[in-house]
């Protein structure tokens, strides 16, 4: 019954809203089959970043570092996206001041059709060269145990951003700029808590806007927030933007 009244509040506040921005992360992928991070299930659980999502790990072991990211390109390139991403793709249609902010790497918001996206930690179908730092897009799934360059002979690794690196600065600010002048801002499907991204929610909020939070369980932001409606992203999100009016 509250969640009903929840999910009222936040489509008549989409519908005033000019500018709407959402933030996702894995959790808007888990029912299109993608693991999320964290969890019982997550792959954190399963293997250590510092052998995988590091750039000291690349360094010692780029072998396994790719046998890992080669898995998950397999798995993504074989799932496809789910009622949340295509909510997000009607909503983008709705609302011309309409911003995307993805963690996440496996490119299905742009599969499913969403076009103003900001990739914060990179795109797994993005590499890039170690040494000419050339960045291509390559959506092969069988790729060499090495990948090298094909300008310089360069290894190649993946376009993902790693722990213990910086963000894009002209992304970040992007998605800054969008917290801070966004009407209503939705977070979807990420625990909140890694940074710089969990802080856009608060930071939306700071500056005034409507922020609703859309996850299986509630987060350390959960307090802080407009909203937060617990459940799957793929059920709720189809409920929130099919009848908003368009301006
Ligand atoms: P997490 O795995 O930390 O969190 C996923 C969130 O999604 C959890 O809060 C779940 O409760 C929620 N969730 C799961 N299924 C859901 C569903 N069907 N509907 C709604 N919510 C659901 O993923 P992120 O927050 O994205 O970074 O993690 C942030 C970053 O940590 C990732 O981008 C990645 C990771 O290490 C890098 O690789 C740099």
């Amino acid at each position: 019954m509250n969640r009903n009244k929840d999910i009222q509040r936040i489509r008549r506040r989409l519908e005033k809203a000019e500018k709407v921005a959402v933030l996702t992360g894995a959790g808007i992928s888990a029912e299109s089959g993608v693991p999320t991070f964290r969890g019982q299930d997550g792959i954190w659980k399963q293997y250590r970043t510092t052998d995988l999502a590091t750039p000291r790990a690349f360094e010692r072991n780029p072998w396994l570092v790719w046998e890992f990211y080669n898995w998950r390109r397999q798995l993504i390139a074989n799932v496809q996206p789910n009622p949340a991403h295509y909510a997000l793709v009607t909503l983008e249609k709705q609302k011309p001041g309409f911003i995307l902010v993805t963690q996440n790497v496996d490119g299905l918001h742009t599969r499913a059709g969403s076009k103003n996206v900001l990739e914060i930690h990179g795109c797994l179908w993005e590499v890039r060269c170690t040494r000419c730092h050339t960045l291509s897009r390559n959506e092969k799934i069988e790729l060499p145990d090495l990948p090298t360059c094909e300008r310089c002979g360069g290894l190649l690794r993946p376009h993902v951003v790693w722990f213990g690196e910086s963000l894009d600065y002209q992304l970040l600010n992007a998605a800054i700029e969008a917290a801070q002048s966004c009407d209503v801002m939705l977070v979807v499907g990420t625990s909140a808590v890694v940074q710089p991204a969990a802080s856009l929610a608060l930071q939306a909020k700071a500056a005034g806007a409507f922020v609703a939070e859309i996850n299986l369980e509630r987060t350390v932001h959960s307090g802080h927030l407009d909203v937060t409606l617990v459940g799957p992203a793929g059920k709720l999100l189809p409920q929130m933007v099919q009848v908003v009016s368009t301006q």
